[in-house]
């Protein structure tokens, strides 16, 4: 009896949930509470068990009944609330809904994990570093003092004081050697800032890559090696990588990254990277010992890597939010 009372309790409860309208509710209601009902038969029965087990299934077979009254005006007022609401005034439930679109990543999200892949591949960790930046870190450990011409080129906006937003990643390069010793293998992305008036290829906000190893013997083969493989990676087998000689404060040599790409089966290059060794005064700047350590730095633009991927032809689109626009992607 107990498990028939239960049985019933089940089967009763899954019907009420099923019912979509008052009438179907109803029903519900007469075959179980009804003169002829299920729960009605089972409590009859009741009298007939023995006298010692009819207190204990008494109390159950109220429970179930309870259980499933309940359930039945808890749905009733579900269902009446809907009804009201389909029939209010101006409603017309025959019109097309709403489709919210679905979103996605927004192509330099993509890119930038698809690089912080690539050199995870390369055996390279993940650093971050603040884009409101101190000047020392940003110009002076990287050997850019103030009165230094190649600051124009890295030149920020200054928020107060010696506080600036950052013009590059490579800041993070000291803040991570501040931190902790040889040997390094760290990747940076983040966003930098620069006073430059937008066109088709600048923008005063956009994205980078820093690259750093520092350890005993690192060479500039090394460095051309790991730009190497990642831009094959990330562009295909058969891209190629120009390196030709540049000048940065903070590396010596320095040298600026070329990287192939074809339109109409003509070959062109793309100006992707700035690198070097790092010099030996960033080291001394964070106490390394330039000659025991060797190492090498990078910094790409991740904004570039999605135009070119992407064949992006304006890098202000990769900023304007415009869905007609992102939604190609
Ligand atoms: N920080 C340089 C820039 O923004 C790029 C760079 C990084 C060059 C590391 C050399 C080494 O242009």
């Amino acid at each position: 009896m107990q498990e028939q009372l239960h049985k019933l309790r089940d089967e009763a409860l899954a019907k009420v949930e099923e019912a979509s309208t008052t009438e179907q509710l109803d029903e519900v209601r007469v075959a179980y509470f009804g003169r002829k009902g299920l729960l009605k038969a089972a409590m009859k029965q009741l009298k007939d068990v023995p006298a010692d087990q009819r207190p204990a299934l008494g109390q159950l077979a109220n429970a179930v009944k309870n259980a499933v009254t309940g359930a039945i005006s808890e749905r009733r007022e579900f269902i009446q609330r809907v009804e009201a609401q389909v029939t209010a005034p101006g409603m017309d439930i025959s019109l097309p809904g709403v489709c919210r679109s679905i979103g996605r990543e927004h192509p330099l999200r993509r890119t930038e994990a698809e690089l912080r892949e690539v050199f995870a591949r390369l055996g390279f960790e993940v650093a971050e570093g603040p884009e409101v930046e101190l000047e020392y870190y940003n110009f002076e450990a990287l050997n850019i003092p103030a009165d230094h011409p190649a600051r124009d080129g890295f030149d920020t906006f200054y928020i107060e004081g010696d506080v600036v937003l950052r013009s590059h990643t490579s800041p993070v390069q000291i803040r991570v050697m501040e931190q902790r010793q040889p040997p390094i293998r760290v990747v940076v992305p983040g966003r930098v800032y620069r006073p430059d008036t937008a066109d088709a290829t600048h923008s005063p906000v956009f994205h980078q890559i820093e690259g750093l190893v520092v350890g005993e013997g690192v060479t500039f083969a090394d460095l051309k090696a790991v730009l190497t493989m990642a831009m094959r990676e990330l562009f295909g087998a058969d891209t190629e990588t120009r390196f030709r000689p540049s000048f940065f404060p903070f590396t010596e040599p320095s040298a600026e990254v070329d990287v192939s790409y074809e339109v109409d089966g003509e070959r062109r290059w793309l100006e992707l990277l700035g690198a070097g060794m790092v010099h030996p005064k960033v080291f001394e700047a964070v106490g390394y010992d330039p000659e025991r350590y060797t190492g090498f730095a990078f910094g790409m633009g991740i904004d570039r890597v999605a135009m070119l991927k992407y064949g992006i032809p304006d890098i202000r689109l990769l900023m304007e939010n415009n869905l007609r626009f992102l939604e190609q992607l």
